[in-house]
């Protein structure tokens, strides 16, 4: 069990920090030189342990009180958006992250129907623009695009960025799986096809979830998680799995205020992959795979790498990331987490705020897309 004092003093920076809705890069040179490797996700994310809090109240925050509500990420979306959507850009699929708005729910709703097949035309040597063929609701902002943003211009033209522009749009989503490089090389052409479909594993899968095979497997060092995970056990009768790692994390070890404490190294180290003490039988048996892990810097722990790599899924496998967290969100840590379980079929995941209570984990795990 961690001490109290840790926690507070943990906490205090990541409240602080955690709440805004762009990681913002707070790390200086001088408290981060001593690290080996320097990958930009854990980087944007490490709080800044020389920030001071401006409010006396916080320096001493209730750990068990929940931390003020981020901005819902786009991720966090509500049942009704978690319908799963196959996107390709002429053969080559990409993955995209929806905006949880009306625009979005129409289009999925009508790519349900039937497929959805937009020709589109370079424009201005930063986009590709299609018409929809239909006019979705919209919610026009002036809007400033970056690479891989998706939006609705006119309530009836999808655009898809290579480059920037600003202009009044309807965000759509953004495409996360594709670097600069890939998305020009992509999209900088006279025409391309833009495909969208209900995805395969959805739309073939009918069976209940309650007939399915299902497994909450979970990491939690200082016990925030392992709860949301036992609720979740308990209701849907899943299998619960506790990833324990095969050398205990100490309190020094999870100290962030430290650059050369164990997780300020392993975040910062793309190859890092710390050891699983516990064993799982035949996982590829299962069906519905509930992935439960804390924040760190934004993103979630390298043991969760070790564990997905080391699992051989089928494509059929379903896998519903969850994460507890002081107040950032569940943000890039689940799409950076697919790159190591490809095959597996992943679902929008959820972050809880610590101490969330059962009717809100059971009423989430309720709306889940899992027939
Ligand atoms: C090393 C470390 C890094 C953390 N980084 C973040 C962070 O970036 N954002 C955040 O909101 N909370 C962060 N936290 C807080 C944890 O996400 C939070 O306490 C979580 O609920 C812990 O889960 P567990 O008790 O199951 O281990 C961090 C905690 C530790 C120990």
């Amino acid at each position: 069990m961690k001490s109290k004092y840790y926690m507070l003093t943990a906490l205090v920076p990541l409240l602080v920090l955690g709440c805004s809705e762009e990681p913002k890069n707070t790390q200086t040179a001088a408290n981060h030189q001593t690290l080996p490797s320097e990958p930009t996700e854990p980087k944007q994310e490490q709080p800044d342990p020389t920030q001071e809090p401006t409010d006396p109240k916080q320096e001493q925050p209730d750990p068990t009180q929940e931390p003020s509500e981020p901005t819902q990420p786009i991720s966090d979306s509500n049942a009704q958006n978690e319908a799963m959507l196959s996107a390709k850009i002429d053969e080559t699929p990409v993955n995209i992250q929806w905006e949880d708005n009306e625009s979005v729910r129409a289009l999925k709703a009508m790519a349900q129907k039937s497929p959805i097949s937009i020709s589109m035309s370079q424009y201005g040597g930063f986009e590709q623009v299609g018409a929809l063929g239909t006019t979705l609701p919209r919610n026009d902002a002036q809007t400033t695009t970056a690479p891989g943003d998706i939006v609705l211009y006119s309530g009836n033209q999808i655009v898809v960025f290579y480059g920037s522009n600003s202009w009044a749009y309807t965000r759509l989503g953004k495409i996360t799986d594709k670097s600069e490089d890939d998305l020009k090389a992509l999209l900088a052409k006279d025409h391309v096809t833009l495909s969208l479909s209900e995805s395969d594993a959805q739309a073939q899968d009918t069976q209940p979830a309650q007939d399915k095979k299902q497994l909450v497997a979970y990491f939690s060092v200082t016990g925030h998680t392992k709860p949301i995970a036992e609720y979740i056990s308990e209701h849907t009768g899943a299998t619960l799995y506790e990833i324990v790692p095969e050398t205990p994390y100490t309190d020094a070890d999870i100290n962030y205020g430290d650059n050369s404490s164990r997780t300020s190294i392993e975040q910062n180290d793309d190859h890092a992959r710390p050891g699983i003490a516990s064993t799982i039988d035949h996982i590829e048996q299962y069906d519905i795979i509930y992935l439960g892990y804390p924040i760190w810097w934004g993103q979630a722990p390298k043991i969760m790498y070790t564990f997905l790599e080391s699992a051989s899924l089928k494509t059929t496998s379903k896998i519903v990331p969850f994460c507890t967290s002081a107040s950032s969100p569940l943000g890039t840590s689940a799409t950076n987490l697919k790159a190591s379980a490809p095959a597996a079929t992943w679902l929008e995941g959820h972050r809880f705020a610590i101490g969330t209570d059962r009717a809100t984990v059971t009423s989430w795990v309720d709306s889940l897309p899992l027939k």
